[in-house]
């Protein structure tokens, strides 16, 4: 499955305002004060979620980056140093400046199926990832949380899907289109069949079986008529999966997209997509 740089620069304003303020300060004090900080993303995009979390750590940071995806590596290597304030390649590596932090990021193309291990091993102060999880499935889950315990890594994942969607106003095709949706949530994304919406609650459980001390907190995205271009294509997107899931009639959901989309922008309407946030310390 591809995700296009497109999308995710579409969306990433809506998830940096959506995660928890309160779990990243959590996560900074705990490493506040150490010399240099390792930091791995796992399926990484264009590295919003670096974006997002750099600036709540100390001033030396080493960033490795790994996607499957070449062409989104590529891509994070550009936006990452338009955003930084300086930018220097160093041999494979990238060199940012942003706000007096250095920031040195690997970029790293593996697929998670065959190399985690190989990814997750080592001296890692933290293992993140923002909206992965739910693409994943529980197999998956378990073989992540073993490699992750042979490290000491501390392990912080943003807007993994919940499930947790609702509409102002309501239409009545909302419960059977957002059923069909989780349905098609769950088919393999990958990495066997997908947790989906079950994702944040499934890697919190099993966390906590390893012996982690685990805290979550609810991070929606809460859509408003001035986001209407994410909307539009979040409709979209959630219109296309359940067609092909066959559960609705066509013109049932071809009316309600065209309902919703041209609600969109009207005063007072808000879409809720709901995710989680998850903050995981070794024993
Ligand atoms: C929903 S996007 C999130 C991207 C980024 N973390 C963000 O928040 O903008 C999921 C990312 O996971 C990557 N991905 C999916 N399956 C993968 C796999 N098997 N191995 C490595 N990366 C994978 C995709 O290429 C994509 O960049």
């Amino acid at each position: 499955m591809g995700f296009s740089a497109d999308w995710l620069a579409l969306r990433e304003p809506a998830d940096h305002r959506s995660r928890s303020a309160e779990l990243l300060a959590t996560l900074a004090k705990r490493v506040d004060g150490r010399d240099v900080l390792r930091i791995t993303d796992l399926g990484c995009g264009t590295g919003s979620n670096l974006r997002a979390t750099a600036p709540a750590f100390g001033p030396r940071q080493e960033w490795t980056l790994v996607d499957y995806d070449p062409a989104l590596l590529k891509r994070a290597e550009q936006v990452l140093s338009e955003w930084a304030d300086e930018a220097k390649p160093a041999g494979e590596r990238l060199v940012l400046v942003k706000d007096g932090k250095t920031i040195e990021v690997a970029f790293r193309i593996a697929d998670l199926n065959v190399e985690l291990e190989q990814v997750i091993c080592g001296a890692i102060d933290i293992v993140t990832a923002s909206a992965l999880f739910d693409l994943i499935s529980e197999a998956w889950m378990r073989r992540f949380v073993k490699a992750l315990k042979t490290t000491p890594a501390i392990f912080y994942t943003v807007l993994t899907y919940n499930g947790e969607d609702d509409f102002i106003p309501a239409h009545p095709f909302d419960w059977g289109m957002i059923n069909a949706f989780k349905i098609h949530q769950r088919r393999d994304k990958g990495f066997g069949p997908a947790e989906g919406p079950m994702a944040a609650a499934t890697l919190a459980r099993l966390l906590r079986e390893e012996g982690y001390g685990v805290e979550t907190a609810d991070t929606p995205w809460v859509l408003k008529p001035s986001d209407i271009a994410l909307k539009t294509e979040l409709l979209k997107g959630l219109h296309g999966a359940v067609m092909e899931t066959g559960l609705i009639a066509d013109n049932g959901a071809d009316d309600w997209l065209f309902w919703r989309t041209s609600m969109g922008d009207q005063k007072g309407s808000r879409m809720k997509t709901g995710h989680t946030d998850i903050l995981a310390v070794n024993p």
